[in-house]
């Protein structure tokens, strides 16, 4: 089977829904068939640390400083990780892009489209494909305690997934394959590839 490179791949959902584990899934699928990368925001970029100590209630940040520093760390994540990477022909998976920063950082006079377009007018490329992994808050957080203990971050309750889930069903566009996290990880995986080889391999 092969792929068509270079590729931009998304993984988005709320906190909890099972993107990382399906981003490391469907890498490990490309891998045997193509270069392939899989990367994370926020980065570890200098501001990328800045948001993981907001995030954890270390610092306080208002929406604005938040969606600044969002934006700061793709700027570098897209110019030292993902446009090389693609110019490089590899297949690019994102566990996060900017359409997190238009579900969590909207308020405070931007909508999520205001953000998303933000975003596109900075350069930073458009996704081939997003997978919005798409789980009820309640299912959410109840993974989320059994995988993190009560060490929950500043978004990690039922009122902001909430607001931050309908923020992303009212941004998906024809980029967007919405699945069903509320099933187990392997039938995820399957609706996952079986898009994936459909848009992006030669087996028709
Ligand atoms: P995210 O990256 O969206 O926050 P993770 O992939 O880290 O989510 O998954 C959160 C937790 O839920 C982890 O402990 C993971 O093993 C578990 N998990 C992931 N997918 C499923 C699933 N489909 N069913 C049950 N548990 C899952
Ligand atoms: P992450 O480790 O990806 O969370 P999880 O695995 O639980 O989904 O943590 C990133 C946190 O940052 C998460 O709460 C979402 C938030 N975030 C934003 O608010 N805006 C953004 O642009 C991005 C990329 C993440």
């Amino acid at each position: 089977m092969k792929i068509t490179t270079p590729l931009l791949i998304v993984f988005e959902g709320i906190d909890g829904a099972g993107k990382s584990t399906q981003a490391a899934l469907l890498y490990a699928f490309c891998r045997e068939l193509a270069k392939t990368a899989l990367l994370q925001e926020p980065t570890n970029s200098k501001w990328g640390k800045s948001i993981r100590k907001i995030l954890q209630g270390e610092l306080q940040a208002t929406t604005q400083q938040m969606l600044d520093l969002f934006i700061h760390d793709r700027a570098y994540d897209v110019k030292h990780n993902i446009k090389p990477l693609l110019h490089k022909g590899y297949v690019v998976i994102v566990d996060r892009y900017f359409y997190s920063t238009a579900a969590y950082q909207a308020g405070d006079g931007n909508s999520p489209h205001d953000i998303v377009r933000m975003n596109c007018e900075k350069g930073f490329p458009v996704p081939d494909r997003v997978y919005f992994v798409d789980i009820e808050p309640e299912i959410a957080l109840t993974r989320i305690d059994m995988r993190s203990g009560n060490n929950r971050d500043i978004f990690e309750k039922l009122s902001e997934l909430t607001r931050i889930r309908s923020n992303y069903l009212s941004i998906a566009d024809s980029s967007f394959c919405i699945i069903n996290g509320n099933n187990s990880k392997e039938a995820i995986f399957d609706a996952i590839q079986k898009d994936f080889i459909q848009h992006f391999s030669d087996v028709t």
